[in-house]
C-alpha cells in the first residue's frame, strides 16, 4: 500500500471548520448507521468534526471511544466536547501510532466509524484486526477514504486486508469526495 503522511495537528482546525458541512454534513453521513445507546469506536477523530455529532446521536445512554495518535487532536476534541456539553459520553484516548490499544473493548463495539484515517495508519492489516476484535459479531464499520488521496486500487487493497479480519462488504454507499464501503464483522 502507498505511504501517506499523518495529517499535521493544525490541519485538524481546517477539518473541523463549519464550512466543511456544506460538502460533508456529519449528521447526514452518520444517520443511517448510528442509534441511541450504541457504543461507537472512532479511530482518528481529529478535532471531532464527526465525534460531536456521533455523541449527540448515541444519546445519554450511548458511548463514543475516540482514539488518535496525536495528543493535540485529543486535547482539542476534549475542549470542543466539553464546550458542547457532550464530554460525559465521549472517551478520548491518545494511542501509539502502531496500535489503537483496544484490548479492554473486546466484543463491545456496535459501530466503527473510520473516516479519512486508515490510509494514514502504518498498517491497515493491524487496524482492521484490532477494530474487528473490538466489535460485536454482526457489527458494522464504515470505511471512507478521501478520493483525492487514496486511489481505487489502494482502496481495494484495504478491503482485501479487511476481509482477512472477517470484515466483509455489505454495501458501497456514496459519499461526496470519498471512496466508501460498509463492512460487517462475521
Ligand atoms: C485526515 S485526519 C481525519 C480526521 C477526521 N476523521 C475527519 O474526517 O475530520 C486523520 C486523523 O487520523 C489520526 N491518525 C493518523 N494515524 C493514526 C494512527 N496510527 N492511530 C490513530 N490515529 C491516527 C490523525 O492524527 C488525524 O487526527
Amino acid at each position: 500500500m502507498a505511504e501517506h503522511n499523518v495529517c499535521p495537528w493544525w490541519v485538524g482546525y481546517l477539518l473541523a471548520s463549519p464550512i466543511r458541512k456544506l460538502l460533508q454534513n456529519p449528521a447526514d453521513i452518520i444517520a443511517p448507521y448510528i442509534r441511541g445507546g450504541m457504543t461507537v469506536l472512532e479511530p482518528g477523530p481529529g478535532l471531532g468534526f464527526f465525534t460531536l455529532e456521533i455523541a449527540r446521536r448515541v444519546g445519554p445512554s450511548g458511548h463514543v471511544i475516540a482514539v488518535d495518535s496525536q495528543p493535540q487532536m485529543i486535547e482539542g476534541l476534549t475542549r470542543r466536547a466539553r464546550k458542547a456539553g457532550l464530554l460525559d459520553r465521549i472517551e478520548a484516548r491518545v494511542v501509539p501510532t502502531y496500535s489503537m490499544a483496544l484490548d479492554d473493548l473486546e466484543g463491545t463495539v456496535d459501530f466503527t466509524f473510520a473516516f479519512a484515517v486508515v490510509h494514514e495508519m502504518p498498517s491497515a492489516g493491524r487496524f482492521f484486526a484490532e477494530a474487528a476484535r473490538a466489535m460485536k459479531h454482526g457489527a458494522r464499520l464504515l470505511l471512507a477514504e478521501p478520493a483525492g488521496h487514496v486511489k481505487e486500487a489502494e482502496f481495494r487493497e484495504e478491503l482485501e486486508v479487511a476481509a482477512e479480519s472477517g470484515l466483509k462488504i455489505v454495501d458501497r454507499p456514496s459519499s461526496r469526495r470519498c471512496i466508501t464501503a460498509l463492512l460487517q464483522r462475521e
